[in-house]
């Protein structure tokens, strides 16, 4: 197959859902429809002893969330998917924008019981933000679910986005008998078996079909035929372009668990979404068939096997094929290097890669050298990916560590956990390092910091929580004196690990205070890497 083929037929994307949705479950059938594993249930593990594919720090066992991306590659009908998995907890959603930068479109899964849920609306955002296409899988319609009218009217109140139901259920609970196709203009009803280990039997009529009576009963035909008048006179009409810009999400329903619509969804999803897309750069687009090799880091993650010990930087395609073992430019280090043990990952388990292509992710050991954003790209070439902004953390807090004795401890591991974009670290304005101050966009983060700063690096850490929520970089430091900034009594100075002055604040409106008693000062939200 040549180079073009083989990145026609990639599909990336991201699956976001609030925990317990059942994200997990539906990749999981994904995997089992593509024949990457026998019977679902197994990486999931049984009851008790549950952990995800997906999950792969302790805390994420614990607390049952999965709080870092897991990417996943299989193969089904001719297509070679790449499933980037997302953390579901609100804390985590600049991880999540990062992901979601290296997908080319986001499944959202919703529990038809309970509709759309905190975390993703929150998610939900930062998918518009990336303004990228969002299809919706409406999930555990084996349960009693509200009603889909309803669940479509509140997706557009809630969300702000139109739909377009692709398929609609029949029944649900355990009268759940299958689903319409509302293009193919057939009903597939199904038969449960193996509690959804296998893949399930299914039937398939069309609408007009004699035999649809029998299969799903008079009463609901009755009420199919309503429901289809209803839609085809209220729903929106699938709009390609609409759903390209995110204005308009596809939907569908189905059980993940039981299999129901999980195999239509994927196939109408796939011929849907897009190949691998042009990605914007500094010197203009670049577009994936092209032949030469070029890609961006969208994450690092340190030690995420503790038997491995490493540090993974993650990043995405873009252009070309890659080769094991070629040399690349890695354009911000401003350095020639071969990329080494490229990895892809499938569950738990890592094999490596001889050849990747555009739209897929690919996992290099990075000995410290990359930061999330970085371009890599063919040895004579010099140009760099639209960046990754940064958040701006919204909690802060004082670490000390408990035994002073374990001073490089410390600092490299909390510098590590930096570069991974989980935490952000600044220092008190006029010392030094002895005091750190960090700052994170979810509070969970602090969780996380002083856990695997004690599990992975051996620090034992106390924080000090701090009153401040805003923060503002000062953008005109060489023309101001920080020191001697007219303030407000809640306002902090403290600077970045580049020597950068900010600002932190405990009230919005010291800002604009404080921006009144300095009329030469320029603040920003934002921070620069
Ligand atoms: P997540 O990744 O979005 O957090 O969700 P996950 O797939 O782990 O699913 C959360 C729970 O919901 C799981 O139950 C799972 O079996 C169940 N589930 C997922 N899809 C469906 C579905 O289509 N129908 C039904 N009825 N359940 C579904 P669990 O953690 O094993 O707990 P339990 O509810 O079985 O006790």
């Amino acid at each position: 197959m040549n180079i073009s083929e083989e990145i026609k037929k990639r599909r990336t994307f991201a699956i976001i859902s609030h925990p317990d949705a059942g994200k997990t479950t539906l990749t999981e059938k994904f995997l089992l429809y593509g024949g990457a594993i026998n019977l679902a249930g197994t990486v999931k593990g049984r009851k008790g002893a549950k952990h995800a594919v997906s999950d792969w720090m302790e805390i994420e066992k614990e607390r049952g969330i999965s709080v870092t991306s897991s990417v996943m590659q299989f193969n089904y009908d001719g297509f070679c998917i790449n499933i980037l998995d997302t953390p579901g907890h609100q804390d985590f959603s600049e991880d999540t924008y990062r992901t979601l930068m290296a997908a080319d479109s986001a499944v959202m899964v919703i529990d038809g019981s309970k509709g759309v849920e905190a975390q993703t609306i929150k998610l939900f955002k930062v998918c518009v933000m990336r303004h990228i296409p969002i299809f919706t899988f409406v999930n555990k319609m084996d349960r009693e679910a509200r009603d889909p009218f309803e669940l479509m009217d509140e997706i557009e109140d809630v969300l702000g986005i139109r739909t377009c139901p692709v398929n609609w259920p029949i029944g649900c609970g355990r009268e759940f008998k299958g689903v319409y196709d509302r293009f193919k203009e057939t009903i597939t009803t199904y038969r449960a078996s193996m509690n959804g280990q296998k893949e399930v039997e299914s039937t398939e009529v069309t609408l007009g079909d004699e035999r649809v009576d029998d299969l799903i009963g008079d009463a609901f035909h009755r009420q199919l035929i309503d429901d289809i008048e209803l839609l085809d006179g209220a729903s929106d009409e699938l709009d390609m372009d609409r759903v390209s810009r995110g204005d308009l999400s596809p939907v569908f329903f189905g059980s993940a668990l039981t299999n129901f619509g999980v195999e239509t969804f994927l196939q109408h999803f796939l011929q849907m979404t897009t190949s691998p897309l042009p990605r914007l750069t500094t010197t203009g687009y670049v577009d994936p068939f092209e032949e030469d090799f070029s890609a961006f880091v969208f994450k690092i993650q340190a030690n995420m096997n503790k038997a491995h010990r490493d540090r993974i930087a993650f990043m995405r395609i873009v252009s070309g094929k890659f080769d094991a073992g070629m040399e690349v430019n890695h354009v911000q280090g401003s350095k020639k290097l071969r990329l080494s043990q490229p990895q892809q990952m499938m569950a738990q388990d890592r094999k490596i890669v001889e050849e990747a292509y555009a739209g897929d992710i690919i996992g290099v050991f990075d000995p410290g050298i990359f930061s999330i954003g970085d371009t890599l790209c063919k040895t004579n070439q010099k140009f760099e990916y639209e960046g990754i902004p940064t958040f701006a953390p919204e909690h802060f807090a004082r670490v000390r560590q408990i035994d002073t004795m374990k001073r490089k401890q410390f600092i490299k591991g909390v510098n590590q956990i930096a570069q991974e974009g989980a935490i952000q670290i600044f220092q008190e304005f006029n010392t030094g390092m002895e005091e750190i101050i960090v700052g994170v966009v979810g509070e969970l983060q602090f969780e996380v910091l002083t856990y695997r700063l004690e599990n992975e690096y051996n620090v034992e850490v106390r924080l000090e929580k701090l009153p401040y929520e805003y923060i503002r970089w000062i953008e005109n430091k060489e023309e101001v004196d920080v020191a001697k900034i007219q303030g407000t009594s809640d306002m902090k100075r403290i600077k970045d690990l580049k020597d950068n002055p900010l600002l932190l604040f405990v009230n919005s409106w010291s800002i604009g205070m404080v921006l009144d008693r300095n009329p030469e000062l320029k603040l920003s939200e934002f921070g620069h890497n």
